[in-house]
C-alpha cells in the first residue's frame, strides 16, 4: 500500500525524481507524473493499464503556465479559462512542441487544466514542470474521489498519495475543444455545466462519442464502470423484476421493497451538485456489497445532472460490447 499524507515537499521530491504521486483535485484524484519526462509518462500508462492511444490531461497552476504548454489560446478559450480556472474545465488546444507526443497520443492538441485544490495548487506552484495526470483508477473503472479509493487499486504501484480529503465536485472535468471556426465543442460532460459554459461563450455543440472512438477513448460507451452489472431505468419497475441480491442507487428516495442496507441515495434534497459529488463513491460502495446487480435511475437532465446521467449510461453499457 502507498503512504498517504499531506507532505507537499515529499510529493515534489518524488515527482522531481520521475516518480508518480496521486494528487487531489476538486474533480477526482489524479495519477500525476512530470509531463515533460517521457519515462514518467510511460509509467502512468503502465500503472493505469491504459492504452497508449488515450491522451493525458496536463495540469498547470494558472493561465500563464497554461500558455507555456499551449501554442495559441483562441478568444473563447481565454474567456473560459479566465472565468473558470482554477476549476473543473479542460481545454483542448494546439500543443507546444516540447510537450511529448506520448502525452497527447500523437494528437496536435493537448488537454490542459488548472485544478482547484489548495494542496495541488501549492505543489504545482513549486514545480518547474507541468503534471500529466489521468484519473487515478485502473483504465475503465470508476474514478477515485477519496485517497482510500486510490490506495485500494493502485496503492502497490505508487509511492505516495497526497491526501486532500474528499473531492468537492466529484465528477471529472468538462472537456471543451474548438472547431476550425473556433466554436466551442464539448467532448466530455463533467463538473462544469454546459449552462455555465454557454453563459460565457454562447451556444456550444456537444459531441460525445458513444461508440468506440480511439481518438476519445474516455468516451468509450462502457467506461466509468463498476465490476457488477448495472441496470439503468425506472426503479419501481426494475425492482418488480429484480427482487433479491440487488443494490439500489436512487436519486432522492429509497424503494420500499428493498432493504435499506442495500440502497444508496445520491441527494435526499434533490441537489444535483451533491449527487455528482457522491456518485462515484456510491458506485464503489455498491460494487463491494454482497449483491449481484446494481439498479440505478437517471437524475433530472439539467446542470451536473447531464454529466451524472452520462456516467450512469456508460456504467450500464455492457462490458463485452
Ligand atoms: O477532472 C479531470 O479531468 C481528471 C483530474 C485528475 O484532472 N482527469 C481525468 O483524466 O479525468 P482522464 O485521463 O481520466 O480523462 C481524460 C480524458 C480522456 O478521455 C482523454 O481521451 C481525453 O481526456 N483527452 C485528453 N487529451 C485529449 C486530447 N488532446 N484530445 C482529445 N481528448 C483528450
Ligand atoms: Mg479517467
Amino acid at each position: 500500500m502507498a503512504e498517504i499524507g499531506s507532505n507537499i515537499a515529499f510529493a515534489k521530491q518524488l515527482l522531481e525524481s520521475g516518480e508518480l504521486v496521486a494528487i487531489p483535485t476538486e474533480t477526482v484524484y489524479g495519477l500525476a507524473g512530470n509531463a515533460l519526462n517521457e519515462k514518467s509518462v510511460l509509467n502512468i500508462f503502465k500503472v493505469k493499464n491504459r492504452p497508449a492511444f488515450d491522451p493525458l490531461i496536463v495540469h498547470v497552476a494558472n493561465l500563464a503556465k497554461a500558455k507555456e504548454v499551449v501554442d495559441d489560446f483562441c478568444d473563447k478559450a481565454e474567456k473560459l479559462a479566465t472565468q473558470y480556472w482554477p476549476g473543473p474545465l479542460t481545454l483542448l488546444l494546439k500543443k507546444k512542441s516540447h510537450i511529448p507526443d506520448l502525452v497527447t497520443s500523437g494528437l496536435e492538441t493537448v488537454g490542459v487544466r488548472c485544478p482547484d485544490h489548495v494542496l495541488t495548487q501549492s505543489l504545482l506552484q513549486q514545480l518547474s514542470f507541468p503534471l500529466a495526470a489521468p484519473s487515478a483508477n485502473p483504465f475503465g473503472y470508476i474514478s477515485p474521489t477519496r485517497p482510500e479509493h486510490v490506495n485500494e487499486q493502485l496503492g502497490d504501484q505508487i509511492g505516495y498519495i497526497l491526501d486532500g480529503g474528499e473531492c468537492r465536485v466529484g465528477m471529472e472535468s468538462t472537456i471543451v475543444g474548438f472547431d476550425l471556426n473556433d466554436l466551442p465543442v464539448v467532448y466530455r460532460l463533467g463538473g462544469l455545466s454546459i449552462e455555465n459554459i454557454e453563459s460565457i461563450v454562447g451556444k456550444v455543440s456537444v459531441q460525445l462519442n458513444t461508440s468506440s472512438n480511439p481518438l476519445a477513448p474516455g468516451q468509450l460507451k462502457s467506461h466509468y464502470a463498476p465490476k457488477k452489472k448495472l441496470l439503468l431505468g425506472d426503479l419501481e419497475e426494475l425492482t418488480k423484476v429484480y427482487r433479491s441480491r440487488v443494490g439500489i442507487l436512487a436519486f432522492q428516495k429509497e424503494i420500499s421493497t428493498i432493504s435499506s442496507e442495500n440502497q444508496l441515495i445520491l441527494s435526499q434534497r434533490g441537489d444535483l451538485d451533491e449527487a455528482a459529488q457522491r456518485l462515484f463513491a456510491s458506485l464503489r460502495t455498491l460494487d463491494k456489497l454482497d449483491i449481484d446487480i446494481i439498479l440505478a435511475e437517471e437524475v433530472p437532465n439539467v446542470g451536473l445532472g447531464k454529466a451524472i446521467n452520462d456516467r450512469l449510461r456508460r456504467a450500464a453499457a455492457d462490458h463485452k460490447n
